[in-house]
């Protein structure tokens, strides 16, 4: 997987310092296991309110014991200027991950979404300034395109968000820009789109549809898809975002900078299409053949959610040197091999 950092080798040929925010999260504990077997040096902050200690161990155990010493771990929460300004110290690259994402989570509780993604965003913004580290990177959203109809969305043109959580990725967005125009500070934001892997936890009210229908299937529970199913995504594949990550870290064309990338594959599949496929995958590597009676039961669209989302990538692709590694089918086949190891050890 790593075949497109390879062609970056020169740039990571020194280690650097790496800061992750949220790094006990499913995000964040992939970008923390790929620069650790980069050799690079990387503190890591999280209150673990959805990430998992768990994830942090799997990453460890999977690195070799220098690489894993290369590794501070600080759990402390975002909401806190001092922890940020602490964790920033020194620090060269920021990968912001941390919030709270889901976006019935944001309608059910958005004085805590806005606390952490907002009031949260702007301590680690301040303290990456005042630190005066190299770039500042962080999690934007698809969520942001909110009631536009384009498709594909196109970096430029973006709708009014219909959530709370659309809310505070757009708010992110505009103090990155603000910061840059005043301060000087250097970031990039990666719109991401439905991203699924390895971590990405199954179990909880806010879960994603994809780990819940891996675990639905592998347990044979009820799969309930929210609307006909055809409602449709770009869902991306974790390997994908690591690269975007990694590039926007280390990326020295000043035109690449203060910008905002969508980070998906260009590809559009329907949740019915996606039910099929995570459950041809799941039939085929355990060894219960139940999943394959496993019908999906239709029930009410979800509030907030849009009909369709499908990303133009070009932008990356031209300015960051983005290529994506993985279609959603070749994703799904990782991720597979992972819940099914997961579904065993529990
Ligand atoms: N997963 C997706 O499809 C997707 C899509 C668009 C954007 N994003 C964004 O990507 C980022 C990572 O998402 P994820 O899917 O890995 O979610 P996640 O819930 O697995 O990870 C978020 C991490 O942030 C930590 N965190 C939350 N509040 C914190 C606080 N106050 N202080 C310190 N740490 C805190 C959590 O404990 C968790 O480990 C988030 O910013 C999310 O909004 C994700």
């Amino acid at each position: 997987m790593i075949h497109y950092i390879l062609t970056k080798e020169e740039l990571l040929s020194k280690p650097r310092r790496w800061l992750i925010t949220g790094v006990a999260g499913f995000i964040g504990s992939n970008l923390l296991e790929q620069l650790l077997k980069l050799n690079q040096i990387v503190i890591g902050l999280d209150n673990f309110s959805t990430g998992k200690k768990a994830n942090l161990d799997e990453v460890l155990n999977q690195v070799l014991p220098e690489q894993a010493e290369r590794f501070t771990f600080i759990n402390g929460d975002i909401r806190d200027l001092t922890t940020c300004r602490n964790c920033c110290t020194n620090v060269d690259i920021v990968l912001h991950q941390a919030a709270l994402g889901s976006v019935p989570r944001s309608l059910n509780d958005p004085i805590t979404s806005n606390q952490v993604n907002i009031d949260g965003f702007l301590n680690m913004i301040i303290a990456a300034r005042d630190a005066s580290v190299k770039r500042f990177v962080y999690a934007a959203s698809s969520s942001t395109y909110g009631d536009h109809p384009g498709l594909p969305k196109v970096e430029d043109t973006i709708g009014k968000p219909l959530s709370p959580y659309a809310v505070t990725k757009y708010v992110n967005e505009l103090y990155a820009s603000v910061f840059g125009l005043h301060y000087g500070l250097n970031s990039i934001g990666l719109r991401y789109f439905n991203v699924f892997g390895r971590r990405q936890d199954p179990d909880g009210a806010y879960a994603a549809v994809i780990p819940k229908w891996f675990n639905g299937l592998l347990n044979s529970e009820a799969i309930y898809i929210n609307g006909d199913g055809e409602t449709s995504r770009d869902f991306c594949y974790i390997d994908n975002v690591v690269q975007a990550n990694i590039l926007a870290g280390v990326t020295e064309d000043q035109n690449a900078v203060n910008q905002v990338y969508n980070i998906a594959v260009g590809q559009r599949t329907t949740l019915n299409q996606l039910f099929s496929m995570i459950r041809e995958n799941v039939v085929q590597a355990s060894t219960s053949k139940q999943a394959n009676e496993n019908l999906p039961i239709y029930r009410e669209q979800r509030a907030g959610d849009v009909r369709h989302s499908l990303a133009d990538i070009s932008k990356a692709k031209s300015l960051l040197g983005y290529v994506p590694t993985h279609t959603v089918a070749q994703g799904l086949e990782e991720a597979t091999e992972w819940y099914v190891r997961h579904a065993n050890s529990c």
